[in-house]
């Protein structure tokens, strides 16, 4: 019932030059894969060459973040109109490292959430504890907090769209990533907090993928749990054949 969704977030890497190279190579690799649906997230000066080079595939193109606001004086930001007028379909919301680097909060995550679904761009709302927040027991506490928030005053109806990526912070560019029964559990009480906040119908159809150090060698154990529908992967989408990797391991 929920489809696979595996998506690529390049973060500062890759000139447009750099992006068409791994299109290039990717895309014959992906060409007959339908079970899954495919993400790019490539810096906002690729966005043009990857959507020129994907158009009439299944592969669709997201932003790395946008303001929640259609148009103003915010010099260095995009808007969810400018992102529609070039035919991008996802963004990426809250990464850790714009919470971390950028002063994103859990309120400024609702309205770019508001605004994404107001616009028909298909949220990846990020969310995820750090390292001290884990070993302390604070989890749940975390997540809960940052889903609550987040999801605050959205209208279900409006929500279908709505993907979460479960990405702990202590997992992300390390190498050591969350084990299957961790994230499952994770996810497990995403999906009941979506629950409490939206519906437990849109809880039930709202993809939670994981991320952090997803690689072509973990993907398999990572990807087939009850409540994990797919991955938001950093170090290892750069590579086409390792994203492809993924791609092809997760969709058994
Ligand atoms: P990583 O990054 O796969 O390099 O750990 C994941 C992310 O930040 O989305």
């Amino acid at each position: 019932m929920r489809k696979p969704l595996i998506a690529a977030n390049w973060k500062m890497y890759k000139t447009p030059a750099e992006s068409t190279a791994f299109t290039d190579a990717f895309l014959p690799l992906v060409a007959s894969q339908k079970k899954t649906e495919i993400v790019l997230c490539p810096s906002m000066t690729s966005l043009a060459v990857t959507l020129a080079a994907t158009k009439g595939t299944d592969v669709h193109i997201g932003a790395q973040t946008m303001h929640w606001l259609d148009n103003g004086a915010y010099t260095g930001e995009t808007s969810p109109i400018m992102l529609n007028a070039i035919g991008a379909t996802h963004v990426l919301i809250g990464h850790s490292e714009r919470r971390q680097y950028f002063n994103e909060t859990d309120e400024t995550v609702n309205l770019k959430l508001k605004s994404a679904l107001a616009h028909n761009l298909v949220p990846i709302v990020c969310v995820g504890e750090h390292k001290a927040e884990r070993e302390s027991g604070h989890t749940n506490d975390v997540l809960k907090q940052q889903i609550t928030v987040g999801l605050q005053g959205i209208d279900p109806a409006a929500a279908t769209s709505l993907v979460v990526a479960y990405e702990p912070v202590w997992a992300i560019g390390t190498g050591l990533t969350a084990t299957p029964q961790i994230a499952d559990d994770a996810h497990k009480f995403i999906r009941a907090q979506i629950a409490e906040v939206l519906s437990p119908a849109i809880a039930a159809s709202t993809r939670i993928l994981y991320g952090g150090s997803v690689k072509p060698d973990n993907a398999a154990s990572l990807c087939c749990l009850e409540n994990i529908d797919g991955a938001l992967v950093g170090g290892a989408s750069l590579d086409p054949t390792s994203f492809a990797q993924i791609i092809a391991a997760s969709s058994i």
